[in-house]
């Protein structure tokens, strides 16, 4: 008679029945967790959304301003601040313009003004996402903007 491979005792059904009850008490611990992990993620989501787009949007001051200095301050002035083009650094220029008015004006120019297109798909040299750049830059004047009234003729400060 062959000896038997498994001790008999764990074949007992109160054995079996305890064995399963412990697999069935984790699963459930497990599924608590899951069910309870998922909306605390959730709170923490926009959180991390939001610190993700001040990141952002900080790299895109960043850039815009580099931008700004090497193709558009010869005209419009150091950090927009006027000059044989309209002062941008204005507070009048930046309440009473959008960031989608500004990025056409920029991508497709001002015809028969020194305004040239600068986007790509008008034969500029930039980007879609260089001139978001430095629109998120020209828009991060707007706290700190002194009043200009004068500003399309490159008004400076008083
Ligand atoms: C060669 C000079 C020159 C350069 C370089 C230049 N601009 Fe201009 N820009 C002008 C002039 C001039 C105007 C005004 C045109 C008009 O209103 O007739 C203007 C107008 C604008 C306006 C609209 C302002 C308004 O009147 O509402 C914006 C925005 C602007 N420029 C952004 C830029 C940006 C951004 C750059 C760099 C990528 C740039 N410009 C480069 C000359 C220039």
């Amino acid at each position: 008679m062959p000896t038997p491979t498994h001790d008999p005792e764990h074949f007992e059904p109160r054995w079996l029945e305890r064995s399963l009850d412990r697999y069935y008490t984790w699963g459930l611990v497990f599924m608590v967790i899951l069910i309870a992990a998922f909306p605390l993620y959730k709170l923490r989501e926009p959180d991390l959304r939001a610190e993700a787009k001040t990141a952002r949007q900080q790299e895109y001051v960043a850039t815009g301003s580099t931008q700004f200095a090497t193709n558009c301050a010869s005209c419009h002035g150091e950090n927009g601040t006027g000059g044989t083009a309209p002062t941008l650094n204005s507070s009048q220029f930046l309440t009473q313009t959008t960031d989608e008015q500004m990025s056409l004006i920029v991508a497709g120019g001002i015809s028969g003004s020194d305004m040239s297109a600068w986007g790509i798909d008008y034969g500029g040299a930039l980007t879609d996402q260089q001139i978001l750049q430095i629109v998120t830059y020209i828009r991060s004047l707007e706290a700190d903007a002194p009043s200009i009234p004068d500003w399309r003729r490159g008004a400076k400060a008083p």
